[in-house]
This record gives C-alpha cells, sequence and structure tokens, in this order.
C-alpha cells in the first residue's frame, strides 16, 4: 500500500512536474526549492504547514531510480545557490558564504549537456586546477594514459574508456576494485545499469556529463567489414 502510492507520487511527478513547478513558482517566488522530489508535496500543502524545518530539513525523496539524476531537473532549477540546493543546511553560518555554482561557472569553457560546463577542457585550459596535494604538498596526480575499447554489439560505436581524462581527477580506488575489476573485459557494462546510476552512472548523469551525450562515449568507428570478407 505504502509502496503503491509511493510510485504513484513519483509517476505524477513525472507527468505533472513542469505543470506543478510552474504553480509553486507563481505561488511562493523564494520558498525553498528543493530541486528534487519535493515538489508535489510542496504543492499539496497549505502554505502555513510547509515549514518544518527543524524537524526535517529535507523531505524524504521517493524511492525512485537515481533521483539525483540530473536530466530529471527542469533546466532553469539546476545548480541552485547552496542557500536552495538541498544539499546544504540553510541555516548554517557558513552557507550563504559560497559562491554560487553559476557563478563559478560563468567563465568556463562551455558544453550543452550536464551543468554546462566542458570540464575536460576546463582541467586543459588551467580553468580549473584539481588539489591533488591538499594533504601532502608533495603528491603528484597519477594519470594513466589507458584507453579501454568495449565493443559494442548492434549498430551504436563502440565506447572508449579514457583512463587519462578520469586520472587527471580521480583515484585509482574511486573505481577499483568496488565499481570495476581492474582487467578488460572482466566487466559487464549494459545501458540499463548506466541509466540505473551503476558502473559508468554512478558518475555519468550525477557528477560527470550525462548519458544523453552518447557519442562522448561510443566514440569510436566500427571496424569497416574487411574486403576479403565480401569477396567470399
Ligand atoms: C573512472 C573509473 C576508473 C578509474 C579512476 C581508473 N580506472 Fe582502471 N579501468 C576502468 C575501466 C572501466 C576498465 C575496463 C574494465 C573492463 O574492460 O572490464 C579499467 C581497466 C583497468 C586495467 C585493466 C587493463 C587491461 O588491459 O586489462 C588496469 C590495469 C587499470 N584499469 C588500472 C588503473 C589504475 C592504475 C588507475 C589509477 C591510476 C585506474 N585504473 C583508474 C575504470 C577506471
Ligand atoms: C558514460 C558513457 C556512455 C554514454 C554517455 C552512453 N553509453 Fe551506451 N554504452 C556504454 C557502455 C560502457 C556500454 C557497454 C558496452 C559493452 O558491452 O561493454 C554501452 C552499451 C550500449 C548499447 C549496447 C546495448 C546495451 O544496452 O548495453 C547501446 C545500444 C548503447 N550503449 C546506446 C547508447 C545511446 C543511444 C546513448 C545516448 C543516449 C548512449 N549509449 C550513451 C557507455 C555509454
Ligand atoms: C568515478 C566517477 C566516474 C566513473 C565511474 C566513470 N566516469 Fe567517465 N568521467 C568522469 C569525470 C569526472 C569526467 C570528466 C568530467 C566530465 O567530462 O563531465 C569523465 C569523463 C569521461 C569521458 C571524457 C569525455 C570528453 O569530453 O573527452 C569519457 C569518454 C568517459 N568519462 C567515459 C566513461 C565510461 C565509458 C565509463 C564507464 C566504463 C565512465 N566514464 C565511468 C567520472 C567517471
Amino acid at each position: 500500500m505504502k509502496r503503491a502510492s509511493l510510485i504513484a507520487l513519483a509517476l505524477l511527478f513525472l507527468v505533472a512536474g513542469v505543470g506543478i513547478s510552474v504553480v509553486v513558482d507563481a505561488a511562493q517566488p523564494a520558498a525553498s526549492k528543493n530541486p528534487e522530489a519535493a515538489k508535489p508535496a510542496e504543492a499539496a500543502k497549505p502554505a502555513e504547514a510547509a515549514k518544518p524545518a527543524e524537524a526535517a530539513p529535507a523531505a524524504p525523496k521517493p524511492a525512485a531510480a537515481n533521483t539525483f539524476n540530473r536530466l530529471m531537473i527542469p533546466r532553469a532549477d539546476r545548480n541552485p545557490p547552496p542557500l536552495k540546493d538541498g544539499i546544504h543546511d540553510p541555516e548554517g553560518p557558513g552557507t550563504s558564504s559560497l559562491q554560487p555554482p553559476l557563478d563559478a561557472f560563468a567563465t568556463m569553457p562551455k558544453s550543452n549537456a550536464g551543468n554546462n560546463v566542458n570540464w575536460v577542457q576546463a582541467i586543459k585550459d588551467k580553468a580549473i586546477n584539481p588539489r591533488y596535494d591538499r594533504l601532502n604538498p608533495k603528491e603528484e596526480p597519477m594519470v594513466l594514459d589507458l584507453d579501454i575499447v568495449r565493443e559494442v554489439k548492434g549498430f551504436m560505436p563502440d565506447v572508449v574508456y579514457p583512463h587519462d581524462r578520469h586520472t587527471e581527477w580521480l583515484d585509482c580506488s574511486n573505481c577499483h576494485p568496488d565499481i570495476f575489476i581492474p582487467e578488460k573485459g572482466k566487466n559487464t557494462i549494459s545501458m540499463a545499469q548506466i541509466l540505473m546510476g551503476q558502473k559508468c552512472g554512478v558518475c555519468h548523469g550525477k557528477v560527470a556529463f550525462p548519458v544523453s551525450e552518447c557519442r562522448l562515449c561510443h566514440s569510436k568507428k566500427k571496424d569497416q567489414p574487411k574486403a576479403a570478407s565480401t569477396a567470399k
């Protein structure tokens, strides 16, 4: 019963999400806009009842898959300032002094997806400088230049997983061995898993470019069938 109503709520949000967010925006312009799933609940409540701030800072999310996926948030609501992002404590003394993401992104190289920053280019341009040495001034990044090609059955180009563009930011232990066994071909990966927030989807769609950017991953043209085999 409870599960059924959660699913109904999730469906309602999916179907009517846009309409409801317009109503919420008009009724309470500066009210806390939790970008996650809190909107249907807010809209349904009368205004006075909508401030149990001390008791429950963030409404519990419905048990839908991967609700943190940016693609599920209307574009205008993405990258809200810290006071409204539902992550930072709005009562916290430091929260209002944090730089809003959109200010920080303003001068970054652009992309059309995710949070609209091309982070790979940003590292190349030195627009950002990951702090390997925060804890140890002598620490050096361990950038691994190793591409792994994963052949894809069917029409899609093959996937090239580039270690270099990942290890410029990430440690080996961010992926090995919990997400991927470090051995070519030892892992089964599918789009379904990625969309559900597993494998590459642990990051892509959450903190790295989203799944909509097919060609960034599916970047290798299939080897053309050899002339010899057609002649046969
Ligand atoms: C963002 C995730 C990620 C990070 C970070 C990462 N790897 Fe990997 N690694 C992979 C994936 C994906 C594969 C391919 C697995 C497969 O094909 O099943 C792989 C494969 C490997 C392999 C097997 C290569 C082969 O030919 O069999 C080695 C060795 C490896 N990684 C070492 C490292 C080291 C060392 C680091 C840190 C410098 C590192 N990896 C960081 C994702 C990662
Ligand atoms: C973050 C990287 C990434 C992105 C983005 C991505 N894919 Fe994939 N895709 C993969 C990986 C990894 C596999 C598994 C390849 C293998 O079999 O090892 C895969 C497999 C597939 C397959 C084979 C069947 C299956 O479900 O596994 C299809 C079809 C596919 N992708 C289509 C797409 C389409 C269409 C898009 C864009 C909407 C897309 N992919 C975006 C990484 C990605
Ligand atoms: C631990 C987090 C993590 C995992 C797991 C992960 N990635 Fe990434 N990936 C990143 C980050 C961070 C970047 C750089 C930021 C960005 O491009 O959004 C990146 C960048 C990339 C790029 C570079 C795109 C470009 O513009 O050049 C490709 C390709 C890619 N990832 C494919 C994959 C594939 C395929 C998998 C799964 C086999 C995977 N990633 C798994 C975090 C991850």
